[in-house]
């Protein structure tokens, strides 16, 4: 059986090699890179690396080759994911892949988010692709929240405009060991996980996150208009501050609000802690 994780260049790729190899042993896993410069930390792994990139159909069908289940990550480009995504699971096709476990979004399909419609495309492609399939829908990375984690560093007061909305935050590393052990076959068997922690407001994390601290940071609720006025003033580019105010308002109204166990469940151990 040969296993492949596509683009592990990228963090939660990367980790879910590191996973993979210890699941199922280096000679069967096999990591595609766009770029091989970058590859050296997977070749120390002794997996087979394979150049790849999703806006090169020819490139994925030669690393798909010989391939029986592949972890799908999404592309970090977002400016052309939908075509990218539609590169690779037709060259999952072509190759004769037979499964595919894909990192989407919490409730892809009737979401409203921000980042929602790329993946519901992707998911309804490989619906129809005949592929056998998983949806890995990943809620949101605890690492996402550096601003959250600098402010508590450095004792300083957090701002944000998502208001009581929740987040199943998880850490990326039980993302990652949960993918390794989807794509494995050693996890629960379902088409579609929702994967993700508890669900908690931005206070409710920070209080996790300041659990052993006698001086809490102090929290401000705002506007987006505000919040949006603070982040151009400390010199954020346009794009970028809408991308980050376009996350509180999906977080204000519940698009990342998913409880679920799927995720412990899949571990077959409790998340990360937090701290
Ligand atoms: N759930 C969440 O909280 C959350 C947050 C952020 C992102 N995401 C999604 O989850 C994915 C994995 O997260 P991450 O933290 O591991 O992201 P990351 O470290 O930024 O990795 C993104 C990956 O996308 C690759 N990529 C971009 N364009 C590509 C192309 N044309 N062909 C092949 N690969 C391409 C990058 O390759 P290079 O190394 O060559 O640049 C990199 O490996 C992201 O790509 C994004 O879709 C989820």
């Amino acid at each position: 059986m040969k296993y492949l994780v596509t683009s592990a260049t990228g963090d939660l790729a990367f980790q879910s090699v590191q996973f993979l190899v210890d699941l199922v042993g280096k000679e069967q896993v096999v990591a595609t890179a766009r770029s091989l410069e970058k590859a050296q930390p997977l070749r120390d792994l002794g997996v087979d690396v394979r150049q790849a990139d999703y806006l090169d159909k020819e490139s994925l069908i030669q690393a798909f080759t010989g391939i029986d289940r592949v972890l799908f990550v999404s592309s970090g480009d977002l400016e052309t994911r939908e075509q990218q995504h539609r590169n690779v699971i037709e060259a999952l096709q072509t190759a004769g892949v037979s499964f595919v476990a894909y990192t989407s979004a919490p409730n892809a399909q009737d979401s409203t988010a921000l980042v929602a419609p790329d993946h519901k495309v992707t998911e309804n492609l490989i619906k129809e692709s005949g592929l056998e399939y998983a949806f890995l829908r990943n809620n949101w990375y605890l690492e996402n929240e550096g601003a959250l984690l600098e402010a508590i560093a450095a004792k300083r007061p957090f701002t944000y405009s998502a208001g009581e909305g929740k987040t199943a935050w998880a850490k990326k590393q039980d993302y990652a060991e949960a993918a390794a052990r989807i794509l494995a076959n050693v996890a629960p068997q379902k088409t579609i996980y929702e994967l993700g922690g508890t669900p908690l407001t931005y206070p409710e994390l920070a209080a996790l996150l300041q659990h052993d601290q006698t001086e809490k940071i102090e929290l401000i609720a705002t506007t987006d208009e505000e919040y949006a006025s603070q982040l151009t003033e400390i010199g954020l580019p346009k794009d970028a501050i809408g991308f980050i105010i376009g996350i509180q308002k999906d977080i204000r109204e519940g698009q990342l609000d998913v409880d679920s166990q799927d995720l412990p469940n899949v571990l077959g151990h409790p998340l990360t802690p937090f701290n």
